[in-house]
């Protein structure tokens, strides 16, 4: 997978190299470029903003570096013959989630497109969907002072997800918002006691069995209490009800 960043603050993807696509780059699973945005402005202070047509607050980013910047980085990104994807993270954009994370992970290349002020000239978002695929992703309901931030942490839920990535596939099996869509259940390691709270005794039983039903019963228990909005009823064919994640 090739990983390409626009920004106007290139510094922010410094901990790319240190954390896990920091090692996916050094094995050769993914290639990364971070670029600044203001290469691709032509005037003399750089400009990469200006006032809204309309008035209001703020400044919006204008569309010429962006335009000249997708035709440089698609490029650069179209040797595997695939069509690229451009995620602009904004609060604007559809609630990221596992779900989104896994899509964005089959695709051969993406390119980050991090806004930063009131937002991007709308036309820059209209001409990407002509050039390439088109995500407008936000990180949750609330609102960052730019789009680097939410570009490292989706960057993060996806590459982990590349065969290959992990060390261990059966923990992205197991953890929350994983097929099954429940929370994950508490853990607990050595020492069996600690400051007068003890281990369950459940975990030492050796019982297998025991040990996944009560682990079930604490996601469930957990999803309820804090994410109620994951779980659906649903009944077995038996008549049985039972708790199922969206
Ligand atoms: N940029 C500013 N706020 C954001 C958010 N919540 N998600 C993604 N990008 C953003």
């Amino acid at each position: 997978m090739r990983l390409d960043y626009l920004t106007i603050f290139p510094d922010f993807f410094a901990p790319l190299e240190l954390s896990l696509p920091g090692k996916a780059a050094a094995s050769g699973l993914l290639d990364l470029g971070v670029h600044d945005l203001r290469r691709w402005a032509h005037d003399r202070h750089r400009t990469v903003d200006d006032t809204p047509y309309g008035g209001g607050a703020g400044m919006v980013m204008k569309p010429e570096p962006w335009g000249e910047a997708f035709a440089e980085v698609l490029s650069a990104g179209s040797d595997t013959g695939e069509r690229s994807t451009i995620v602009f993270t904004t609060p604007s954009g559809e609630r990221f989630d596992q779900r989104l994370a896994e899509e964005l992970s089959t695709r051969e290349h993406l390119v980050f497109a991090c806004g930063r002020y009131e937002g991007i000239d709308q036309r820059v978002i209209d001409h990407a969907r002509e050039i390439a695929e088109v995500r407008e992703i936000s990180l949750g309901d609330y609102v960052l002072n730019g789009g680097e931030v939410a570009a490292l942490a989706v960057t993060e839920a996806v590459v982990r997800l590349l065969p290959g990535f992990m060390g261990n596939a059966a923990s992205l099996v197991e953890e929350s918002h994983a097929e099954g869509g429940l929370l994950e259940y508490p853990v607990y390691t050595k020492p069996r006691s600690w400051e007068g709270r003890d281990v369950p005794d459940v975990l030492l039983s050796g019982d297998h069995g025991a040990i996944a039903r009560w682990r079930h019963a604490e996601a469930v228990r957990r999803t309820a209490e804090r994410r109620p909005d994951l779980l659906t009823p649903s009944v077995l064919d038996d008549g049985t009800p039972i708790v199922r994640a969206v």
